[in-house]
């Protein structure tokens, strides 16, 4: 079964997401997240990639917190890119802050290009995760890491009715897939060191508490603004999301890898 890759981070989706997660912030988290991926990974004074940045929070909070010599962050949304920029440019963050629109395929950098390859939920859009995490390898010095978070899954498809009403909900799925399914492509790849933390037990009550939030304290301001069809629309999305979390299908995860060093 293909389930078609519709979701578009429109102005409508990225308010409403903003308003859950937090301004900059187009998935779950927040900061304290941010601090857990990139634990134990020198950000000072490198060279960091942020693959799917979004609306740029996070690259904000990295540049603010950690002070790397330079973050270019990169998304095929040329609105949220805009956003990034006039953001980055507003926090005074513009000389270690830089983003580029991308179309989707190989990384538009030369061979070794960074020292640090992050990304936060962006990764589920790429459908190819060997060609993906072969070209993540080649932009990478040697000695440096991926640290990154993405939606997975327990099981490759086939999917249960659940989470394939999910991901059809959510214009998801085309290229969501397992840990199992990254590693190998991690290690096909060349990286080493490679380890997973599952955070399906975490983002459990997570996601229940977002469904109630927005049924409840945020439904009226955002059903004013993006009309109610769309805010009905999106709690379905989260009620199908804390279903297939709950069952154990959803798997949020963290992981981390490295390009082995001559
Ligand atoms: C769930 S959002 C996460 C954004 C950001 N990392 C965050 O956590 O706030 C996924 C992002 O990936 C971007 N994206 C999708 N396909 C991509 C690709 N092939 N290359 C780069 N970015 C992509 C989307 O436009 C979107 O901004």
């Amino acid at each position: 079964m293909t389930i078609e890759q519709t979701q578009e981070y429109d102005e409508a989706l990225v308010t409403l997401l903003e308003a859950v997660w937090g301004e900059g912030y187009l998935s779950p988290g927040g900061p304290d997240e941010i601090r857990t991926i990139v634990e134990g990974v020198a950000l000072g004074g490198k060279s960091v990639l942020d693959i799917g940045c979004g609306t740029g929070g996070i690259t904000r909070f990295l540049a603010d917190t950690y002070r790397p010599a330079h973050i270019v962050g990169i998304d095929i949304d040329a609105g949220l890119i805009r956003r990034a920029n006039e953001r980055a440019s507003a926090a005074g963050l513009a000389g270690i802050l830089s983003y580029q629109t991308v179309t989707p395929g190989p990384l538009p950098f030369a061979d070794g290009s960074f020292d640090v390859v992050f990304s936060k939920d962006a990764m589920v859009h790429i459908p190819d995760k060997e060609a993906l995490f072969a070209d993540i390898h080649r932009v990478l010095r040697p000695g440096g890491v991926v640290a990154a978070s993405d939606w997975m899954s327990s099981t490759e498809a086939p999917f249960s009715p659940e989470m394939i009403y999910y991901l059809e909900r959510e214009g998801l799925g085309f290229g969501i897939g397992s840990p199992p399914r990254y590693q190998a492509a991690m290690a096909k790849a060349g990286f080493r060191d490679i380890r997973f933390i599952d955070r399906n037990a975490w983002y459990q009550p997570r996601a229940r508490r977002e469904y109630e939030t927005l049924k409840g304290p945020l439904y009226d301001g955002l059903a004013a603004r993006l009309g109610r069809d769309f805010v009905e629309h999106e709690i379905e999305v989260w009620r199908s999301l804390a279903v297939v979390v709950d069952s154990g299908e959803l798997r949020p995860g963290l992981f981390w890898a490295e390009k082995p060093a001559p």
